[in-house]
């Protein structure tokens, strides 16, 4: 294993079992709102903390952007923190969550790792390593055809952003096998890389939702791009579209068929 993914690993751990031990006193915590449904809770902060922890210990150069405390350090290794990546479904006792670790290398992501405590699934990926679950080599799924497809998505809270959606859902719904919006993007883009699922879309995405997922996916054999523009910085607009290469194609033509323009509501 690569020394930055072993860290990697360690670090995911520990706050997922943090997280895991503070499941039982979720009534206790105080939730605080970011936004329209965009919740945070001092387990989120503290989770946060503990991954930092761990990576300060081993490589106090490298530089950090974490959703809770945003970017700190000036360096070619950037860790991409998702402390908690499904917090609304944490809040509710429903055990659908993970820790999502993405390692950006001069600029390029180069591993993931994402740990599902309520499972204890570990989802690790390395460029041009492959992509393991709990060890065990994965591959995204077969499918070639979208109308045979299972596809995961997560359904904006924006206006402008959910005007945009809405088509595409359609589309998506009457064209596939059906829907999950599960609550959580990085085990949406670890499913799409176990086959589980057979391709994820989601508009506005946060860098720290994908940075992980991306690699596992890519390493699993699928294809990861902009969602209104294949050859755009997916990373930069959060608009993304994952899928096995052979089914890639044909939901990327049918969401951009159905794709709406986004028009930022007037202030
Ligand atoms: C959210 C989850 C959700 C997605 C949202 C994200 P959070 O992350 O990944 O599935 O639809 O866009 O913000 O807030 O639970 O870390
Ligand atoms: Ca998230
Ligand atoms: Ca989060």
């Amino acid at each position: 294993m690569h020394p930055l993914v072993n860290i990697a690993v360690s670090a995911a751990r520990t706050a997922g079992n943090f997280i895991s031990r503070s499941i039982d006193r979720v009534d206790t915590l105080t939730i605080e709102s970011k936004g329209r449904n965009d919740f945070v809770t001092q387990v989120d902060r503290s989770a946060e903390a503990e991954i930092i922890k761990v990576i300060r210990k081993a490589y106090p150069q490298h530089a950090v952007l974490g959703e809770e405390t945003g970017a700190s350090g000036d360096n070619e290794v950037v860790w991409i923190i998702d402390p908690l990546d499904g917090t609304t479904n944490f809040l509710h006792g429903l055990p659908h969550f993970a820790v999502s670790i993405g390692i950006q290398v001069r600029g390029k992501l180069e591993h993931g790792v994402i740990y599902a405590p309520s499972t204890q699934d570990l989802y690790i990926a390395t460029r041009g390593g492959g992509a393991t679950l709990n060890n065990r080599k994965i591959r995204g799924s077969t499918a070639k055809e979208l109308d045979s497809a299972l596809i995961g998505t997560g359904i904006p809270i924006k206006p402008e952003l959910l005007d945009a959606y809405l088509p595409m859902l359609k589309t998506i719904a009457s064209n596939s096998a059906g829907i999950r919006r599960a609550g959580s993007a990085a085990l949406d883009l670890a499913y799409v890389a176990a086959g589980r699922l057979d391709g994820f879309f989601e508009l506005g995405l946060k860098p720290w939702d994908m940075a992980a997922g991306i690699v596992l996916v890519q390493e699993a054999g699928g294809t990861v791009t902009e969602l209104y523009d294949p050859r755009g910085d997916v990373m930069k607009t959060g608009h993304i579209l994952a899928a096995p290469h052979k089914l890639h194609a044909q939901l990327s033509d049918a969401l951009r068929g159905a794709a709406q323009p986004i028009v930022p509501a007037s202030e």
